[in-house]
């Protein structure tokens, strides 16, 4: 499916974000090892979940969809090593947590997913699953993955040589599952929904101190069920919106229940340095989770050099940046984000494609872009190559408000991975997307 977006006057309006995607796929899988009643609100129903779900439904799980809502009940009384592959889509995080479950629970699967998950490292979660006594077999440390039992030890240490959630909260999860401690370090601070959740549920986790800076604990304990749980909206589905109404003349929008996690909206600190116009209100804490309200209005941006710290936590909204930059005034330096190019699509390379058919100046290095903005409109003529991915759809749409003649993007379909109804809440912002 293309898309075409066009030149806009305005965005103005009241929108509610989508439920966040990591938030969503970890309650399914916290809720399966809890193995009792649960409704959940808020959930993300897009593909990346929905396969998280099915997947688990395969293993035993009874997870059903309702109204809107979520029910965990109570799972099969004998776990089942199902005779199908366990299909991850798109979804990496599906993949590589559903690993961690597996091998915990020491049940046998064979994990598969669609072309783009085929070409993902998985090595990153093999390896140290495998010195936690998981016996794993896999295609060069890609999918299909053969999980074949496992005995998980305890008190496993490891230290993360990546800045991956996904890494992190894999190994968690096999501890959770096998009832065995573990402590991890990790390079830089990653998103710690995982942790927050255990948390949540009275799980104990510990964080080290300044001389232990990145170590998290878990130490096995039974968690403690409750009734329901809310997730939060998704910053990173949130940040499509924020820079469309920064880029579009005479806008001011709300975005109600964001996420706001600051393991997760890195973007916010790094959009206000460029002069963006964003406010916060209604602060709250939902189920171990901060949200709020976030206002943003029309700017003027300007190009800023992104600091080392701050990549992992504005990983997911790169793309969506880099539009920022390309309407920005001066450069933006955006390095140390090589985890960029083993995305659902190697997002350096697409993203440099597309800015050079909107005529941006930009470099590209091994681990990032540099661009060098435009205060007027693009004018482009060539179609915007998605590479069938979500992200890179989704930002060169948001892009479009400030093309002369609209711009046309390749190959959308796999927006509803994360965010379903994309096109319509923007339309009804006043964008104007069509097909
Ligand atoms: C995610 C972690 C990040 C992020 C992904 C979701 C998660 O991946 O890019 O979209 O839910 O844990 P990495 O852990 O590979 O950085």
């Amino acid at each position: 499916m293309n898309l075409i977006s066009h030149q806009i006057n305005s965005l103005n309006g009241e929108i509610i974000c989508p439920g966040d995607k990591s938030i969503s796929q970890r309650i399914l899988i916290i809720g399966f090892l809890l193995n009792s009643r649960m409704e959940i609100k808020g959930f993300l129903d897009a593909e990346d979940p929905n396969s998280t779900l099915i997947a688990l439904n395969g293993i035993g799980a009874s997870i059903k969809k309702d109204n809107g809502l979520i029910y965990i009940n109570k799972r099969d009384e004998h776990l089942k090593s199902p005779y199908k592959d366990l299909n991850l889509g798109n979804s990496g995080t599906g993949m590589r947590l559903i690993m961690g479950l597996i091998s915990g629970l020491g049940i046998n699967a064979t994990l598969v997913g669609d072309q783009s998950l085929s070409n993902r490292p998985m090595s990153r979660v093999i390896n140290p699953l495998k010195a936690m006594g998981a016996e794993i077999e896999s295609n060069n440390g890609m999918a299909p993955i053969k999980i074949l039992g496992s005995d998980i030890c305890n008190n496993f240490h490891y230290q993360m040589p990546i800045a991956s959630a996904q890494v992190k909260s894999c190994l968690i999860l096999a501890a959770l599952a096998s009832n065995n401690s573990i402590s991890i370090k990790e390079p830089k601070t990653t998103r710690d929904h995982t942790e927050r959740m255990i948390e949540y549920f009275k799980g104990d986790i510990k964080y080290g101190d300044n001389q232990n800076k990145g170590l998290i604990k878990f130490n096995n304990e039974d968690l403690i069920p409750r009734e329901s749980y809310d997730v939060v909206g998704d910053f990173s589905s949130a940040s499509f919106i924020i820079v469309a109404a920064l880029i579009s003349p005479k806008s001011e929008i709300v975005i109600k229940n964001v996420g706001l996690n600051p393991t997760r909206n890195g973007l916010l600190k790094v959009l206000a340095l460029m002069g963006g116009n964003i406010e916060i209100k209604n602060v709250k804490n939902i189920c171990n989770e901060e949200s709020g309200d976030i206002i943003v209005k029309s700017s003027n941006l300007n190009g800023i050099d992104i600091s080392e710290d701050i990549i992992p936590n504005i990983i997911d909204e790169i793309p969506i940046l880099c539009i920022a930059a390309a309407f920005a005034e001066g450069t933006t330096n955006i390095k140390n984000a090589a985890e960029l190019r083993v995305k659902e699509s190697d997002r350096i390379n697409a993203m440099a494609e597309g800015l050079k058919k909107l005529n941006i100046n930009y470099e590209v290095f091994d681990d990032g872009l540099s661009i060098t903005g435009t205060n007027s409109f693009v004018d482009i003529n060539e179609e915007i190559n998605s590479y069938d991915d979500h992200r890179i759809a989704m930002s060169f749409l948001i892009a479009g408000i400030r093309s002369k003649n609209g711009i046309r993007v390749k190959n959308c379909k796999n927006i509803e991975t994360s965010f379903p109804h994309f096109k319509d809440i923007m339309n009804s912002l006043g964008m104007k997307i069509n097909e």
